[in-house]
């Protein structure tokens, strides 16, 4: 039986009303950025799924759109340290305007992992979107061109966030309090 908490005990961090606003400033953001040129929108699956949709959505530019899987925390609350890749992109990054997009940068292991993968591609740019940053538990080198929120050490879930696979469709960021989990 599991004993994880229901959505509507949650308490939320982040609105969807902020979410939206903030999706849409950056989306300005990059559609200024990148003026008269193309990008590819690479988000890491699941978590940046819902992010990387609502962005896309709001940026005015030639953009398309691809996705990576690498292991993250496999199911648990703690990160392995080690990134592995499970699936890769399906078109050639060469020459592009690459954006990661990422749901949340925590120790920056996996933004790491992934910067140096597309780096060796030659992509003509790499920038990082993403929508939460815990910068206080960064422990790679590692930030985010454009960032939605920097949030406190919380383990939170929402707008594609998980815990075990579950609340990955709240609409708003909450935080998944400890102890009850
Ligand atoms: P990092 O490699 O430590 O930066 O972790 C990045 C990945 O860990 C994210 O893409 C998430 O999948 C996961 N993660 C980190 N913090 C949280 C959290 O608070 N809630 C849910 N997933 C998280």
């Amino acid at each position: 039986m599991n004993s994880a908490p229901h959505a509507a005990e949650l308490k939320v961090l982040v609105t969807r009303d902020h979410i939206r606003e903030r999706v849409a400033e950056l989306a300005a953001q990059i559609t200024r950025d990148y003026a008269g040129q193309s990008v590819v929108l690479v988000g890491v699956l699941k978590g940046a799924a819902i992010f990387l949709s609502d962005l896309a959505r709001q940026i005015q530019l030639d953009t398309t759109f691809d996705f990576i899987s690498v292991s993250s925390y496999g199911g648990g609350k703690q990160s392995s340290g080690e990134v592995r890749l499970y699936k890769d992109v399906d078109q050639s990054m060469s020459d592009k305007n690459i954006i990661l997009v990422e749901d949340i940068l925590d120790t920056g292991l996996t933004i790491q992992f992934l910067r140096r993968l597309f780096l060796n591609r030659a992509p003509r740019s790499l920038k990082i979107a993403a929508l939460l940053d815990k910068k206080c538990r960064r422990t790679a080198p590692v930030d985010g061109d454009y960032v939605g929120f920097v949030i406190p050490d919380e383990f939170v879930v929402g707008y594609g966030l998980d815990y075990n696979e579950r609340y990955r469709n709240l609409p708003d960021v909450c935080i998944l309090p400890p102890g009850q989990i």
